[in-house]
């Protein structure tokens, strides 16, 4: 039996979210690897939930605030992924708050308060702002790098061509897994009140370097992977001859800057705090995805 509510108010559960019973969680980037996550995990609970992205069965674009009312209808509780560019998040606690949600769990960045005024301290603390002052119930997450963005993001590509070449250098970075984020989330959206106001980072359980993780990920995958320390310039670059446009570039580079830079690469305890146990370390996510083939050289 499903408990996905669709746009037009279809599925097994309430939309009401009154007389006891559970309301609707709206999924924002329903289909993107934090939310994919979520979901299954509310799904699983019986929690009726709304996924909803671009090209989610219900439609929500950051650019398209016409269509939010919709997503938003019937809904207490929204786990929000922000845009790159979190000036809609503003607009969007606004119209949540009209709509009857009670609670707002965002996903932001480990340390956010100490990437100083770069752009992705900026951006990452707007988006906190919104939730914040919402007047809304809220929950900020601030997860570290994702172990996954080695073999579902932007550093899978490079390591199945033979090797990764980042600005990164000595200064280790506390990975998490997201599995251990979805959790979190999944279990700050089923007893929201006990974690209102709440913001916890989200670290594993040590920090390695970009050439130790790379190392790992050769070991266990049985190939001979490089890791290479390039310049911010060399970076960007790349970056764009790969596509990216040159401001998007800048800004990937800058945040490797602002890594080594600031102090963020000790663990927290967040994972702990909610879950009541350690976080997945890199070698157990190292093992798993190797085991189903993440870093296989393609034919
Ligand atoms: N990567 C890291 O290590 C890391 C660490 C900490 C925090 N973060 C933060 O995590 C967030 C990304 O989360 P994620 O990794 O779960 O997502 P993701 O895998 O990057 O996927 C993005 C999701 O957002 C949706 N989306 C894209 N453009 C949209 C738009 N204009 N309107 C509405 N939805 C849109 C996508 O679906 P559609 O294409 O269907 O719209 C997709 O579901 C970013 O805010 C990032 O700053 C990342």
């Amino acid at each position: 039996m499903s408990n996905d509510i669709t746009d037009s108010g279809s599925g097994s559960g309430s939309t009401q979210g009154t007389g006891g019973r559970p309301g609707v969680t709206l999924v924002l980037g329903a289909t993107g690897k934090t939310g994919r996550r979520v979901l299954a995990r509310l799904r699983l609970r019986g929690t009726p939930v709304r996924p909803a992205s671009r090209s989610s069965p219900t439609r929500f674009d950051w650019s398209e605030p016409g269509g939010w009312d919709t997503a938003l209808r019937g809904v207490t509780a929204v786990y929000v992924v922000p845009p790159s560019v979190p000036g809609p998040v503003h607009a969007f606690a606004t119209r949540a708050e009209a709509a009857g949600v009670r609670h707002l769990v965002l996903l932001s960045g480990h340390g956010a308060d100490r990437w100083g005024d770069s752009a992705f301290g900026l951006d990452m603390r707007s988006a906190e702002d919104a939730v914040r002052r919402s007047g809304l119930g809220w929950t900020v997450l601030r997860a570290a790098n994702f172990n996954q963005n080695f073999d579902e993001d932007v550093f899978h590509a490079p390591l199945l061509s033979g090797g990764l070449a980042l600005p990164a250098g000595p200064v280790p970075e506390p990975f998490v897994d997201l599995e251990d984020v979805a959790d979190v989330a999944a279990a700050v959206l089923a007893e929201p009140d006990r974690h209102a106001g709440r913001t916890y980072e989200l670290t594993g359980p040590r920090a390695l370097t970009f050439a130790e993780a790379v190392e790992l990920i050769a070991r266990a995958s049985g190939r001979p992977l490089t890791f290479t320390r390039v310049s911010p310039d060399a970076y960007t670059a790349a970056l764009v001859g790969e596509g990216l446009g040159e401001e998007e570039a800048r800004h990937v580079a800058e945040m490797f800057v602002m890594m080594e830079r600031q102090n963020i690469s000790g663990t927290e305890d967040g994972v702990a705090t909610v879950l009541g146990r350690a976080p997945r370390n890199f070698e157990e996510y190292v093992v798993r995805a190797a085991a189903a083939g993440a870093w296989r050289r393609r034919p």
